[in-house]
């Protein structure tokens, strides 16, 4: 189901009783964030907050409206985020019926679906801009945007989807990157090394010229989440948000820049960035529940903002998991898994635990077929796309349960020769890695935790491990309820 806007999802999740109004006055200064991290650690994460007035401003603050299964589920416009999953598989691996008419019966609904996800250009205005305010009327100011924790380096607009054009391709990107406020109509921009929306910026600076961007807040949820989602570069995440949603993304053009933006947007920033200026951005208290040091970032010139003429204002606090983003990524470690499959099919299951900030460690199941095999795919899942930044991944055999942490403590202690069945690797991590010897760059390790194989060097007896036999188990089953234990 496609929502109209964000607002309209606000109004399904209260309906459904997982959104809750706060009346009082509360302040985005710190204030919002200690209640929102006291809901967001609650058991299946609480409720989304809207908080109707906060301190300085006449937007109301949306939060947490992604944090538990149930609203990422409903996000995606789905009874749980699982059914994408299998969807997803079905279009990847279609088993085409046996005769023509057939397979033409069960391809075309689908293909029809996919055909009508491409993003729509709608002629302008759109409803992201019933106001529109340049020159002095620029004033970040006025918005109620979070200083999330006590040592952030300033004010953070930490729901943001980044639009930005590859000047070589003309190809979209959207990515979700942090901005900091500066002061009325100047931030930063935390594109990081890695990111799709950084190449498009090093690809304008090699010209010597400065890059659009539009920093977007609100539109159909579906959006927001495809803004985070690790998709290769050049695949509009539009277009995957219109799959997502079963209808296209209207898109109109911005005011200021030559970028499209979703006509639905709560808030649309505008802005240029110099291919050269560089500032102190952060430090900011981040998804590992560490503060991220403060680094030179690119700087975003404000060229015009546009809203709606009631905006709600959307924002998430990141910090010590688990929070709202952990929802957000394991929606991704679903709806990712049967991509994955299809580059190593023997991929049974992943888990990215939200302890694990989802690059430090990847629990994964495998169909072991061969010497090495577990090494084999510990080295391809580090050259996929962002899973490039694992700095643990731990190989399983396909009968352990990888959703269960408790499961996989117990195989991993018990079926590992540390010096035999680790591998370290050095290359590419995440920024965010405050524990590598340098910004971006450090060390992966990789355990095969599976069974081993005589062609490996194991000359042993390899153990069952213990279970009762069925027929006790059946045997016991029959008078349990007499025993009264
Ligand atoms: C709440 C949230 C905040 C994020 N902040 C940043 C950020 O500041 N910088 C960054 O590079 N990635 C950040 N990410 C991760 C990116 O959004 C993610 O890697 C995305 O896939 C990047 O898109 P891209 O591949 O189009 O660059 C954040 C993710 C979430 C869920």
């Amino acid at each position: 189901m496609a929502y109209t806007d964000f607002q309209d999802f606000l109004t399904q999740l209260e309906r459904a009783g997982e959104l809750k109004k706060i009346s009082r006055e509360v302040d985005p200064v710190l204030e919002i964030t200690e209640i929102a991290d006291r809901v967001m650690k609650r058991d299946g994460g609480g409720t989304a907050l809207l908080f109707e007035h906060p301190t300085g401003s006449t937007m109301p603050v949306a939060i947490n409206t992604f944090g538990s299964r149930k609203r990422m589920s409903m996000a995606l416009g789905v009874a749980d985020f699982e059914d994408i999953a299998s969807e997803i598989e079905s279009l990847l691996q279609p088993d085409i019926p046996q005769g023509l008419w057939a397979a033409a019966r069960e391809m075309l609904p689908k293909l029809a679906m996919l055909a009508k996800c491409p993003p729509k250009r709608e002629k302008g205005p759109g409803r992201c801009q019933e106001v529109v305010l340049t020159g002095d009327d620029i004033d970040l100011n006025k918005f109620p945007i979070l200083k999330c924790w006590p040592q952030d380096g300033g004010r953070y607009i930490t729901l943001p989807l980044v639009f930005t054009h590859d000047p070589v391709t003309g190809k979209r990107n959207v990515g979700m990157y942090r901005v900091q406020v500066y002061d009325r109509n100047t931030v930063g921009m935390h594109w990081q090394m890695h990111k799709v929306g950084a190449e498009h910026a090093r690809l304008r600076a090699e010209r010597n010229e400065p890059i659009d961007v539009a920093i977007v807040l609100g539109g159909d949820p579906a959006l927001t989440y495809s803004a985070t989602a690790p998709l290769p570069p050049g695949i509009d995440e539009m277009l995957f948000a219109g799959f997502l949603r079963k209808k296209p993304v209207k898109l109109v053009s911005a005011t200021s820049v030559d970028l499209e933006v979703p006509e639905d947007a709560e808030i649309v920033i505008e802005g240029k960035v110099d291919p050269v200026e560089r500032r102190l951005e952060g430090p900011f208290g981040d998804h590992t529940g560490y503060y991220s040091l403060a680094d030179m970032y690119p700087v975003v010139h404000i060229t015009a903002i546009t809203h709606r003429r009631k905006p709600v204002y959307p924002a998430t606090i990141v910090g010590r998991p688990p929070m709202e983003d952990g929802w957000l990524g394991k929606a991704t470690e679903r709806l990712f898994l049967p991509l994955l499959r299809l580059t190593l099919p023997e991929i049974r299951d992943i888990n990215l635990p939200v302890e694990g900030i989802f690059h430090n460690v990847a629990l994964v199941s495998i169909k072991k077929r061969y010497p090495g095999h577990a090494f084999k795919v510990m080295h391809a899942l580090w050259g996929l796309g962002q899973m490039m930044f694992t700095k643990m991944i731990f190989i399983f055999d396909e009968t352990v349960n990888v959703q269960d942490v408790k499961e996989c403590m117990w195989r991993m202690g018990n079926n590992i020769d540390p010096e035999r069945d680790m591998c370290v690797v050095r290359g590419p991590v995440d920024v965010l890695d405050h524990a590598s010897r340098a910004v971006g760059y450090g060390s992966k390790i990789g355990f095969d935790c599976t069974h081993k194989l005589a062609g490996e060097g194991f000359t042993r007896e390899w153990p069952d491990v213990i279970e009762m036999s069925e027929e006790i188990r059946k045997q016991v089953d029959s008078y349990w309820h007499e025993l009264g234990i």
